[in-house]
């Protein structure tokens, strides 16, 4: 696990795009895993900076988000198609139509996630999955629990994740109550992670994720199983790490 802390935002935010085009330039065609919410956007912003200026492709790359609410239209201004839309995909050359998001408008949501597992295993693995961490430990909308599940699925959000979301909708009621997630072994296929986390209100769910025991409880402590992952942190998120 490489940790690195940063004391300012700019930094933190060219080193995390500077490991995306890095790949891009060695791998073309990479397969990016990409997140939602505010933890990536300072790198997205930077990776729009980079093709604005050709120093970067996203021509042959294509992602996979890690997850979508369940009964949002993809045009809705709160659905992950339209964050990534908005924060990224509208701004870099990458084709709209290599950008896969689970479909939470699915007829049968139970096929779409098994659908969604095939594609990832027919055109994965990701090379590269970027990853932000809930203040409960989730990964993904993968939440603490007794058990955890490995692959692509539905699930219930937890009333701590909607309410840290509800920020985003006009009201707590119009916060879904499921989406559809990576599961933790999806993410865990992935070659490298890259997590993002900023401010003082999640250093200690760091501390547990990255200093504690591997328990399903905190889902983001099964990342300290995976060989190649990077951690990045701002000074106040990075405060109990040693
Ligand atoms: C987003 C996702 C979530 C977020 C997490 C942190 O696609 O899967 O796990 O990464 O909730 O959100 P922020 O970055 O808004 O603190």
């Amino acid at each position: 696990m490489n940790i690195r802390i940063f004391e300012h935002e700019e930094d933190l935010n060219v080193t995390g795009a500077g490991i995306i085009t890095s790949l891009l330039q060695t791998k073309p065609r990479a397969v990016l895993g990409l997140a939602t919410g505010s933890s990536p956007v300072g790198i997205y912003k930077q990776l729009i900076a980079m093709v604005q200026k050709d120093l970067v492709s996203f021509a042959q790359a294509s992602s996979f988000n890690l997850d979508e609410y369940v009964g949002l239209p993809a045009e809705h201004s709160e659905s992950y198609r339209s964050f990534m839309n908005e924060q990224l995909f509208h701004h870099i050359d990458i084709d709209l139509d290599k950008t896969y998001i689970p479909d939470g408008n699915a007829p049968d949501l139970a096929q779409e996630c098994e659908a969604y597992e095939q594609r990832l295993e027919d055109r994965g693995p990701v090379d590269l999955q970027i990853l932000g961490i809930g203040h409960n430990g989730h990964i993904g909308f993968n939440e603490p629990g007794t058990e955890l599940t490995g692959r692509t699925h539905v699930v219930a959000l937890k009333e701590e994740t909607r309410k840290a979301n509800a920020r985003f909708f006009d009201s707590l009621d119009q916060v879904p109550t499921q989406a559809i997630t990576m599961g933790v072994g999806t993410i865990l296929k992935a070659k490298q992670i890259l997590l993002i986390a900023r401010g003082e209100e999640k250093a200690e769910i760091i501390r547990q994720a990255f200093m504690g025991p591997i328990t399903t409880e905190c889902p983001a402590s099964l990342l300290q199983c995976h060989p190649n992952v990077v951690v990045l942190l701002d000074r106040a998120a990075g405060r109990w790490v040693k």
